[in-house]
């Protein structure tokens, strides 16, 4: 079956994901199944936030929508189509920002920024201009010709945003995007995301570990867990904020911290799944005997 399908899913439909499975093969030869039979739908503009403990397969959901690995099984349907099949313009066009940065080490700040651009076709001066915009925004205006390495975590992590969030896509994916930064920059940075998915509509997907996060930022909070994985909650979002929505005021909504307490829960509830590779002798052990540690 095909990775990516882009296909004649509704036009309030941004992304579709019908009974996903995937595995990969162990070092014992048999297939150790991450995700098992996920089904999940983003209506457009849509914001949504996936937590899950590590090894849960958030990594591998997002390779699998980005169309990176193959599904095993099962359905991903990007974006609206045109009767008569022929894709919209910009439809199901996906940006994806890895877990790591991976910036090109012989490449300034500012080409690595214009490294998405440049993939797609000619950089013009006007990319150029918004690229540098965006990284003096983000407090890497004096970095422009510097190198990757000579930069931190965070300011490697803003270069990649940047290189993201310059293509303009329909659908972002971002894995861990803001983990290595300051309170205060990961708080300004959640807002520009947010103002993407409000003023031009993009449909963001977000994996994080912070549940906080995951509330202030999602319309809906998704939890992965199990193993292999599946979706154990589905928690729409909704926030009494004074004004528009922000990062900020959204943490103190009064309903935040109830939230909290059932997400923290779900979260709890996935974290005992033992491996499921297990051969019938050590299954056998594993019930009856208390491993050394
Ligand atoms: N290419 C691969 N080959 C073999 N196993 C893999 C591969 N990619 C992922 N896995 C395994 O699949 C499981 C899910 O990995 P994944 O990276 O999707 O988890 P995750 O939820 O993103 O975790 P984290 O929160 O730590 O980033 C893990 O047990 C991992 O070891
Ligand atoms: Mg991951």
């Amino acid at each position: 079956m095909d990775a990516l399908t882009i296909s004649a899913a509704e036009a309030s439909v941004a992304l579709s994901i019908r009974n996903l499975s995937h595995g990969f093969i162990a070092p014992d030869g048999r297939i150790r199944p991450v995700l098992d039979g996920l089904t999940l739908e983003i209506a457009a503009g849509e914001m949504v936030s996936i937590v899950g403990r590590s090894g849960a397969g958030k990594t591998t959901l997002f390779n699998l929508i980005s169309g990176l690995i193959s599904p095993a099984d099962g359905r991903i349907e990007i974006g609206a189509q045109r009767e008569g099949g022929e894709r919209e313009d910009g439809a199901g066009f996906v940006a994806y920002m890895l877990q790591k940065d991976l910036l090109l080490p012989w490449r300034t700040v500012l080409q690595n920024a214009l490294l998405g651009i440049e993939l797609r076709g000619a950089v013009t001066a006007r990319h150029r201009a918004n690229a540098t915009a965006m990284l003096e925004r983000y407090g890497l205006g004096a970095h422009l010709d510097a190198y990757p390495a000579a930069l931190s975590g965070g300011q490697r992590q803003r270069v990649a945003l940047t290189r993201t969030l310059l293509i303009e896509p329909s659908i972002l994916l971002l894995d861990e995007p803001f983990s290595a930064l300051d309170y205060e920059t990961r708080l300004m940075l959640e807002d520009d995301v947010m103002a993407l998915r409000s003023d031009r509509g993009i449909n963001v997907i977000l994996v994080t570990h912070d549940i906080e996060e995951a509330i202030a930022m999602g319309d809906r909070v998704v939890v992965l867990g199990g193993r292999p994985g599946r979706i154990v909650e589905d928690i729409p979002i909704r926030l009494t904020t004074h004004g528009r929505r922000d990062p900020a005021n959204a943490r103190e909504a009064p309903e935040f911290r109830a939230y909290h307490r059932r997400l923290w829960a779900a979260l709890k509830g996935t974290a005992e799944a033992p491996e499921t590779t297990k051969t019938p002798e050590t299954a056998k052990m594993s019930e009856t005997t208390v491993p050394e540690i």
